[in-house]
């Protein structure tokens, strides 16, 4: 295949220009046929977001970077096609709703509400085979490419797990409207809402005490006439989907023209983001969202310079659009230090829009004796508190955070107020790839920057 030069990014752009640029993390599917069916397929089924969404999420977005909204972005590291379900689906839903709730408390400004859910099946990986017991064969890329389990059949790459990766995500989807615009998310009824596995803890006391000044507000209010009635914020919420938009025929396949504008969208989901590993701004990774309208992530890690991000953003963004680029720090608590300010400085001198996000997350997984993939809660609330004094440092606006996160009582993340410890990792580690925090360690996190919003405000 040819490789395209750098002007080639000058030249016109198609869903399919990506095609001739390098690429990295992606499968080789030995099913050529079945890919190219399924590809075909998949350009004619329904878009699953629509392009007004995608606008008003951006709208949102640029204001999280100027200080007027605060973003929460969370969810599984990679969903599972097991865990379709409506229970798992409502949990998650619900503690990032719970979460929200007590950031909007901190933050007195309004969160805007993103899932890694409903479309985060694919994954990157730092090697692309794993070897047990003498036996090598490609490695675990997410459900939506091959199957988790070490057997050659499971993990040779799949084009048909793309179709069902639609159809999940449609299904997720479909309830996660069904709970923003159906009545669950009344505010009236946040103290309702069952607790699921935080109930009984010292946060579920926390919560309610929260949740019972919010009905005396609400009832103030209904009193001076603002209700579910006059005011769409208190019986619905506004809920966004995103993953990493790594599997570039599946994005491709979903991609279309949004027929109010003429402009091309990826509606597959509302943001979608590149990893820290596919951000080359010569790749087809960045080829391809060049085109697309949506917000677009970018990881930014320890390894990321200021020439590249900067780069990155005059292909991605050259009209310098505001809500367009979100940049999402995940450098690690003992590194963030060193390695964010520059960057940071460098795009705000050269007035650039982006949105900042911190991810706590990927620079802080370690490897346990007994070869868990865990994270210390308190190295994850560290690289929060010091994403916000670099911001609040540099004059830059903390926009939120990006968490991989879960509804569950799963036991993955160490520390917390729960205390996991080494010992109870095995109790209940589910995650197909990174550990995830459950929600009391999620619940927890939320009141903890909360606390930093407010003494910063
Ligand atoms: C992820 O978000 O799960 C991920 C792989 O992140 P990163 O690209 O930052 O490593
Ligand atoms: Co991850």
């Amino acid at each position: 295949m040819p490789v395209a030069s750098v002007q080639d990014h000058h030249t016109s752009w198609t869903p399919e220009s990506w095609r001739s640029f390098p690429i990295q993390q992606v499968p080789s599917y030995s099913d050529t046929e079945s890919l190219h069916a399924v590809e075909q397929r998949l350009s004619t089924y329904p878009p699953l977001v629509f392009a007004g969404e995608v606008r008003r999420l951006k709208h949102h977005l640029a204001q999280a970077a100027q200080g007027k909204a605060f973003v929460l972005q969370g969810g599984s590291c990679a969903e599972s096609f097991q865990e379709f379900k409506a229970d798992i689906i409502r949990d998650m839903f619900r503690i990032l709703l719970q979460m929200a709730i007590v950031l909007t408390f901190g933050a007195k400004v309004p969160v805007v509400k993103i899932g890694r859910m409903a479309g985060q099946f694919a994954k990157p990986r730092s090697s692309d085979t794993e070897t047990q017991n003498n036996v090598t064969l490609p490695s675990y890329r997410g459900d939506i490419i091959n199957g988790a389990e070490f057997t050659p059949e499971a993990r040779k790459p799949d084009p048909l797990r793309m179709e069902t990766g639609y159809f999940q995500s449609a299904g997720i989807l479909n309830l996660l409207r069904t709970f923003s615009h159906g009545g669950y998310a009344n505010l009236h009824k946040v103290h309702l809402w069952n607790l699921g596995f935080v109930e009984g803890t010292p946060l579920a006391h926390r919560y309610r005490v929260m949740a019972e000044r919010i009905g005396e507000t609400l009832a103030f209010m209904q009193a001076c006439g603002i209700d579910a009635t006059s005011s769409a914020q208190v019986d619905e919420t506004e809920f966004y989907t995103s993953h990493e938009a790594l599997l570039l025929p599946y994005e491709q396949a979903l991609t279309r023209v949004d027929s109010t504008t003429g402009q091309w969208y990826d509606c597959s989901a509302h943001f979608v983001w590149i990893g820290d590993r596919t951000r080359q701004p010569e790749g087809a990774h960045v080829e391809f969202l060049r085109g697309v309208q949506n917000p677009i992530g970018i990881k930014v890690g320890p390894t990321a310079c200021a020439e590249d991000i900067c780069r990155i953003h005059e292909i991605l963004n050259p009209q310098n659009e505001a809500g367009r680029i979100t940049l999402i720090a995940r450098m690690g608590a003992d590194k963030i230090s060193q390695f964010l300010p520059p960057i940071m400085r460098s795009i705000r001198d050269q007035g650039k829009q982006v949105t900042w996000l911190s991810d706590p997350m990927h620079g802080n997984t370690v490897v346990t004796q007994q070869k868990f993939k865990t994270r210390f809660f308190d190295s994850i609330m560290s690289e929060v508190k010091n994403f916000f004094h670099i911001c609040a440092t540099e004059n830059v606006p903390a926009g939120g955070v990006h968490l991989e996160m879960t509804g569950q009582n799963v036991t993955e993340c160490l520390g917390g107020s729960p205390l996991i410890t080494e010992a109870d990792l095995a109790h209940r580690y589910e995650t197909f790839c990174d550990p995830r925090m459950n929600a009391e360690q999620s619940l927890e996190l939320a009141f903890l920057i909360a606390e930093e919003l407010t003494a910063r405000s």
